[in-house]
């Protein structure tokens, strides 16, 4: 009997795959990794088993996902198309690992995932399955098999598999970075998102009106305190999500460029993910030296890019790491962020090593910075426009030699 090891979520497409391979002779071992999503795995275990699964194994993954991979995350801003701070993106390399683990143990000679072949998952698995174990076969039923979301309803609903939240029609990805909705009533882009798709995030109704503030600490561009109070990475993340959830902040509805060439509706709500990536933007724009602060978001910008494309594992994003690494050496300090219905804004920020100087920068008394050296700096600036308009431009057109002709 050949031997499968499945990425298994316990949701509908992933079950329906258990019963795919098991109907096909395969002998699935589903591997449910918990990267902290509100998930009872008591029941993911059950669906997987009554799927036809010979064995359901749930990893937790907590701590790794955190430290491996939302750490390089926050360092490096990382949001895609400048907004969604890629939630799904980052878990499948690890859950990926995960279930290149489990088929090594088992002695596995094939690897499954229950993806679409119209999203960007199946790229992400795909892509990280064959850098991780290229001699291993990769099956993808869902896929290839060509089963409509429909029949994929029915076929739960025949064999018994029970799924919770098919009638919502939302496909729904969940973990401790924020959760994610696409599909049904979402695709038209024109149609504002029914209150009932949020999960995460209080309604406009149910928003405190006091605005409620937390003071963010990092450590080398790591958040590590609340409030003065230290918290393990998954803990604080947590906390800052509840709390941003509650004021409704991190909505995000937008309409974005998949991989695969397919532009769709999504909507993403990531309370805790942005409001940290707010809070770390702002302490980098305290300790980051000028042409570092700079650069780095171009930077950013690929590094977002390659890991949204499935590439996490990739020379790129390992040597962008290491840039991004080397920049955050001194991105420690505090921000204060305010959450009020909605928004989360910083509202102050205050490092040891800022490069911030406040005798340079005041208006007032104490002022240290020395004013003639400005007129001599903006003279020298400006030099080279001032020769080429005597020269060739503005000034010259009217009135000087040449004027008219370019060049
Ligand atoms: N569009 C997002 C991404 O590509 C979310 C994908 C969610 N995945 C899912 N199977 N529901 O990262």
């Amino acid at each position: 009997m050949k031997r499968v090891a499945l990425a298994y979520s316990g949701g509908l497409d992933t079950s329906v795959t258990i019963r795919w391979l098991t109907e096909r002779g395969y002998e699935v071992v589903a591997v449910a990794v918990d990267v902290g999503q509100q998930e009872d795995f008591a029941l993911v275990r059950e669906r997987g088993m009554r799927a036809g699964a010979a064995e359901v194994r749930v990893i937790d993954a907590v701590d790794r996902f955190a430290g491996e991979f939302l750490i390089p995350a926050i360092k490096a801003n990382g949001l895609y198309e400048g907004r969604y701070p890629m939630v799904s993106s980052l878990a499948r390399p690890l859950i990926a690992e995960e279930v290149v683990r489990v088929a090594r143990e088992i002695g596995a000679g094939v690897l499954a995932h229950g993806c679409t072949g119209k999203g960007n998952d199946q790229v992400r698995f795909e892509v990280a399955f064959g850098v991780l174990a290229p001699d291993l076969e990769i099956l993808a039923p869902v896929r290839d098999d060509g089963i409509p979301r429909e029949k994929a309803v029915a076929l739960a609903e025949e064999w018994g598999i029970p799924i919770a939240d098919v009638a919502t029609s939302f496909s729904i990805d969940e973990n401790l970075w924020g959760r994610t909705a696409e599909c049904g009533p979402l695709e038209d882009p024109w149609a504002a998102p029914p209150e009932r798709a949020f999960a995460r995030t209080a309604p406009a109704q149910n928003r405190p009106s006091e605005p409620a503030e937390v003071v963010v600490g990092f450590e080398r561009g790591v958040p590590v305190s609340l409030d003065g109070t230290a918290r393990p990475l998954p803990a604080l993340i947590r906390e800052v999500d509840a709390l941003g959830g509650r004021y409704g902040f991190g909505r995000v509805d937008m309409i974005e460029n998949r991989r695969v060439g397919i532009k769709s509706r999504e909507l993403y709500e990531v309370p805790g993910a942005l409001a940290l990536i707010t809070a770390h933007r702002a302490l980098e724009t305290l300790t980051l030296e000028r042409d570092v602060a700079h650069f780095k978001p171009s930077v950013e910008q690929r590094w977002s890019e390659l890991v949204y494309d499935g590439l996490w594992f990739s020379p790129l994003r390992a040597a962008i790491d290491a840039f991004v690494d080397a920049t955050q050496s001194h991105v420690t300090g505090e921000v204060r962020l305010e959450f009020s219905p909605g928004t989360c804004s910083v509202v102050g920020r205050r490092s040891e090593v800022s490069l911030y100087d406040e005798g340079l920068a005041t208006y007032g008394e104490g002022d240290a910075f020395d004013h003639h050296h400005a007129a001599g700096f903006v003279r020298l600036w400006g030099m080279p426009l001032r020769v080429w308009s005597e020269v060739q431009g503005i000034g010259a057109e009217a009135s000087g030699p040449g004027a008219g002709s370019p060049g």
